[in-house]
């Protein structure tokens, strides 16, 4: 029997927490920081580390004899988490600082694609506002700007006019409104097409995908309001087919995968392309080097196979050697968000009618909860995902919002419409 160690506080960290409490393999599961839900998983108990004490986390594998560190967290995966645990004897889910920075510097993502002839947009890369301008005015389109950094899902602006891309140019190169996140831009040929997301295990050489989701990044139902982490996801998603997964996997996840392994970086954890598929096939938009926040919550109640015995496989490059079996059905995760997300974070309220939720067949994943007075309250940011199965989609979103109805908190926001729209779809 094994103890192992997540890393994060988020719902994403409470779904991989719940299904690794299920694994035959596991007696101890140690989540640091966790949140109040992860303190309720089957074996688990909440450790008060913040996901970027590396030393503190290494410290503490070693002290528990930890057998696996599962990363959720893009940073701390930049910052070398895994490199330093690897350092110390410790295996870990999650790729090393060489691989992650895929995700945390879009400049270098987009040499890579295109050093490796890997389908994305054209773009040029600036740190200079003068220079940048200049090219804006000298090209005949309008682009997507991009901070270069980690910006929380938060750095990217799709202008439609010349006059948005100026103004998107000067508040990241002379604002700094993403700090050093936006020292450097990238200007980008604007994709258009069908949206779609493709998370895969990789063990450095194969890879395994996970039941496409589709996630609703806006704020607002129909796709409107600002953009967010992810208001709320569902499976299985109507953009895709075994034929698009089989060309992704083809055109994308497989050259990837050779590419970093061949310069000496194999890719070990979870892979996520985010897609844009367009008239002459899909094209990158971006790499995440980690499960998606709600794509997750959604995705992993579903997984039939042991979670822990996959991800020992990943770490140790034998994916061939276990299965990775779904259930056929449907999931559907609902975020709900305290009032003033995602822009502040606001008094901490008391949420009730979490019981009701689980009685009504949904499983709720903590984010932004806290204990005060001995009750659970919604301290900001996402705050709970509502998840629910079904046959079908509609039957799942049916369950998930009968859970939804059922909870309550001051100023709690949703959207009414996960798994219900088809939004991003052409008719
Ligand atoms: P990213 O953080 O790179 O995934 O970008 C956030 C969102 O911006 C994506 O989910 C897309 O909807 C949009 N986006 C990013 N790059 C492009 C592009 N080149 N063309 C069109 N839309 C884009
Ligand atoms: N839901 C999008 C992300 O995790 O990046």
């Amino acid at each position: 029997m094994s103890c192992v160690l997540v890393v994060g506080g988020g719902g994403r960290e409470h779904a991989l927490a719940w299904v690794l409490s299920r694994s035959r393999h596991i007696d101890r599961l140690l989540v640091a920081p966790g949140n109040p839900g992860t303190a309720t998983c089957d074996g688990a108990e909440n450790v008060a580390i913040s996901a970027g004490d590396i030393a503190g986390l290494v410290a503490l594998c070693r002290r528990e004899s930890v057998a696996l560190a599962v990363i959720g967290p893009e940073d701390p995966l930049a910052a070398g988490i895994v490199d330093a645990l690897a350092a110390a004897g410790v295996a870990a889910f999650g790729p090393g600082a060489a691989c992650a920075r895929l995700e945390a510097s879009k400049a270098h993502c987009k040499q890579f694609l295109i050093d490796n002839r890997i389908p994305t947009a054209a773009a040029e890369v600036f740190g200079d506002p003068d220079a940048a301008s200049a090219h804006l005015a000298a090209r005949p389109d309008v682009p997507v700007v991009k901070a270069s950094g980690l910006a929380a899902g938060k750095g990217v602006i799709v202008p439609d006019t010349r006059e948005e891309a100026a103004a998107a140019i000067r508040d990241m190169l002379v604002e700094r409104r993403f700090g050093s996140a936006g020292e450097q831009i990238l200007l980008e040929e604007r994709l258009f097409g069908r949206e779609v997301s493709v998370l895969a295990f990789c063990d450095g050489e194969r890879f395994a995908v996970l039941p496409p989701a589709q996630d609703h990044k806006r704020l607002l139902v129909g796709d409107e309001g600002p953009n967010t982490g992810g208001m709320g996801a569902f499976t299985p998603s109507p953009v895709m087919d075994d034929r698009l997964i089989e060309q992704i996997g083809r055109e994308i996840i497989s050259p990837t995968l050779a590419a970093l392994r061949a310069s000496g970086t194999p890719y070990r954890g979870l892979l996520y392309a985010g897609l844009m598929i367009t008239e002459v096939g899909p094209k990158v938009i971006e790499f995440n080097c980690r499960f998606g926040d709600p794509e997750t919550q959604a995705v992993l109640p579903l997984l039939r196979s042991d979670l822990f015995e996959i991800m020992v496989a990943c770490a140790t490059g034998s994916l061939s050697d276990v299965s990775v079996d779904w259930a056929p059905v449907a999931s559907v995760g609902i975020v709900m968000a305290s009032a003033r997300y995602p822009t502040a974070a606001g008094e901490p309220v008391r949420i009730f009618g979490l019981d009701a939720a689980a009685e009504a067949g949904c499983v709720v994943f903590h984010a932004g909860t806290g204990i005060i007075d001995g009750a659970i309250h919604a301290t900001g940011g996402r705050v709970l995902t509502v998840t629910a199965t079904g046959p079908d989609v509609a039957a799942a979103a049916g369950r998930a919002y009968r859970g939804v109805a059922a909870i309550g908190f001051e100023g709690a926001q949703h959207r009414a419409d996960i798994g219900l729209s088809r939004a991003g779809v052409p008719a």
